[in-house]
């Protein structure tokens, strides 16, 4: 029988896909009672089919508040993690298991006990962009929109680790006036940013806010306006009267500017080569074809041992008492 090229590629070793790929989401979603949770760096399509698109903040607490019996996560190993964590009874699933992150790569376990061990006074605050391990050796969790807010609530005496990304560390240093001992990670999209051709887009649209994450190194964000968490900058464009905006972070977000603020003009950040490394190659890899062989198959599934998950609960839930 004849088969064309593009039949081909709509076929994987799993079966054929439906025809409707949203109306087939929706009806394994009543199935399963389950609940798509999606970052704002999947690509557009995802975000047009979650219940729910957030920050990494908002994602754990809906996550924590969710009724569902599944939680489908659209984003990374660890924030599928994450909501594993504070849901051990429900089914959790991740598109692509190899949907990971380079900060949390950055931080292996066996090496941060050892860097712990040798700062036995400090207190650990870890980045939500972490294994289940290091947030199990952790005192608070913390995410890019808290992170301030939660350093600024620990006594001024107390010595504080700060991991596992340098940049947010620093930032955090400079905002509250202390003194934190970094983890040297960092994040490959945040870094891939050139201050050179953002000075050179500022100069070719001199009406133009630039925007950035905490994540991106200080030669970026001292060209910024505004710094903040995916969530935050949202917001901040949607109520700044400014119209048009180089936003420093990974452009999946912009599919959500362009939708709350049809009005306003987006322009990415580009990075140092001419190429597509702003985009996150670990966000990229789940598709909408893989969330519904995720749901159709119940599998890749998020497991860990209760002895990590319920050390890693507890800095999880300082930080949502934290940060309330
Ligand atoms: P947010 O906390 O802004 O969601 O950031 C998560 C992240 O992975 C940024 O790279
Ligand atoms: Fe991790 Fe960076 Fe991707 Fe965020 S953008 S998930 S920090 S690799």
């Amino acid at each position: 029988m004849f088969t064309t090229a593009l039949a081909q590629r709509e076929k994987t070793q799993l079966g054929e896909l439906p025809l409707d790929l949203f109306a087939a989401i929706q009806s394994l979603k009543k199935e399963l009672n389950a609940v798509i949770l999606a970052h704002y760096y999947q690509e557009p399509d995802i975000q047009d089919i979650a219940d729910f698109i957030g920050d990494s903040l908002q994602l754990a607490k809906a996550a924590e508040k969710t009724n569902a019996d599944a939680i489908v996560f659209a984003g990374v190993h660890f924030m599928a993690e994450t909501a594993k964590i504070l849901n051990p009874d429900k089914l959790v699933l991740l598109p692509d298991l190899n949907a990971g992150c380079s900060l949390a790569d950055s931080c292996p376990a066996e090496e941060f006990a050892a860097f712990k061990a040798a700062h036995p006074d400090h207190l650990v605050v870890s980045y939500i962009n972490c294994s289940a391990d290091i947030k199990a050796m952790s005192d608070i969790i913390c995410t890019s929109s808290n992170a301030v807010k939660i350093v600024q609530q620990i006594p001024k005496e107390q010595p504080i680790i700060f991991a596992p990304d340098r940049n947010l560390g620093r930032y955090v240093m400079e905002q509250t006036e202390r003194d934190l001992v970094l983890w040297q990670g960092s994040c490959v999209v945040h870094e891939t940013f050139s201050e050179k051709k953002i000075v050179q887009l500022k100069i070719a649209h001199p009406e133009a806010e630039a925007i950035a994450h905490p994540e991106c190194e200080s030669s970026v964000l001292r060209h910024a306006s505004f710094i903040g968490s995916t969530a935050a900058l949202l917001k901040y464009c949607q109520n700044s009267p400014t119209k048009e905006f180089i936003v420093a972070t990974e452009p999946g977000i912009i599919h959500q500017m362009q939708k709350l603020a049809p009005d306003k003009h987006f322009i990415p950040a580009p990075p140092m080569n001419n190429c597509a490394c702003n985009e996150c190659p670990f966000m990229r890899l789940n598709t909408l074809e893989k969330l519904y062989w995720a749901m159709k198959n119940r599998t890749p599934k998020i497991t860990m041992s209760e002895n990590i998950r319920l050390a890693a609960l507890r800095p999880m839930q300082r930080m949502l008492e934290m940060s309330v």
